[in-house]
């Protein structure tokens, strides 16, 4: 695997394998990689000749700096972890991408304001400007995105539409443990004991998901806030069905509705959600 630091390198390397028609399938990341991680890059270098990933900590899409200054910094197992499913790492410093302000605008409506976007001031923005700039440096054919950060998702599609990127967006399934817990480079930040109860995020949404089928929105949402009322580890930030592309909040059943938590577990936020097809 081939490291570079400076945008300017990588930009001129990536276009001499394009001059040599080498398809490049692209996998941003923040560090700390877990097998979700590891299950996109594998995507990636089945469908492409070259792969790459980015591994920077995006200062901006961080709306609490106690999250920013916990989230784990892992680089030299990161590389090891990633080394035989991954051509080339793009691994910069601050300057790099930030070498001026962020003066980007972007137009996002439900997305920006709904559910992650209302918890998280400015989240969407961070993460709309960092891979809009990578985009431009790494200039893909395909780039792969997990399903967990569902909102996140569709704010890229958008983000690509909006900037007229020709790179085809990969959603991946949501890799879980063993147990159900969706996987998540915080799911480390969690002691022994909440880690025990975590998989009960994901239990009660498959729970959710029936009730939604069977009887109605109210009352599987009734039937989370409950859930975890019963669980003091537990604090509730939101759950919500939506219809995916308007990102509306939803009473009823659509033909395809989305589940989508948040929830704190001790001092960890998590973020999780189930796909309802009628
Ligand atoms: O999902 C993430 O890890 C980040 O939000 C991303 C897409 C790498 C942007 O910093």
């Amino acid at each position: 695997m081939q490291v570079f630091k400076t945008r300017e390198s990588i930009y001129n390397h990536l276009q001499d394998l394009k001059k040599q028609q080498k398809t490049i399938g692209f996998v941003p990341t923040m560090g700390a990689l877990h097998e979700g991680h590891r299950t996109l890059l594998q995507k990636s270098y089945a469908e492409n000749d070259i792969t790459v990933c980015s591994i920077f900590v995006n200062p901006l899409q961080f709306n609490n700096t106690e999250d920013l200054d916990k989230y784990p910094r892992t680089i030299e197992t990161d590389m090891a972890f990633i080394d035989s499913c991954c051509d080339i790492l793009f691994y910069p410093d601050y300057s790099e991408i930030y070498p001026d302000t962020p003066n980007e605008t972007f137009e996002f409506g439900n997305l920006e304001t709904n559910l992650e976007g209302a918890f998280r001031p400015g989240h969407f923005y961070g993460v709309a400007v960092v891979v809009h700039r990578l985009f431009n440096i790494v200039n893909p054919d395909k780039a792969y995105f997990g399903l967990k950060d569902f909102q996140q998702l569709q704010i890229i599609k958008s983000l690509v539409e909006q900037k007229n990127h020709a790179i085809e967006i990969i959603p991946c399934e949501i890799i879980r443990e063993s147990d159900g817990l969706a996987m998540s480079s915080r799911n480390k930040r969690l002691l022994d004991s909440e880690r025990k109860l975590a998989p009960i995020i994901y239990q009660t949404l498959k729970q959710a998901a029936d009730i939604l089928k069977n009887k109605s929105v109210e009352e599987s949402k009734m039937f989370v806030k409950n859930t975890f009322e019963k669980h003091k580890e537990f604090s509730l930030e939101y759950f919500e069905w939506v219809e995916p592309n308007s990102f509306e909040i939803t009473n009823v059943q659509k033909p395809l509705t989305v589940g989508l938590i948040a929830i704190w577990l001790g001092k960890v936020r998590l973020i999780d959600n189930i796909i309802v097809t009628q």
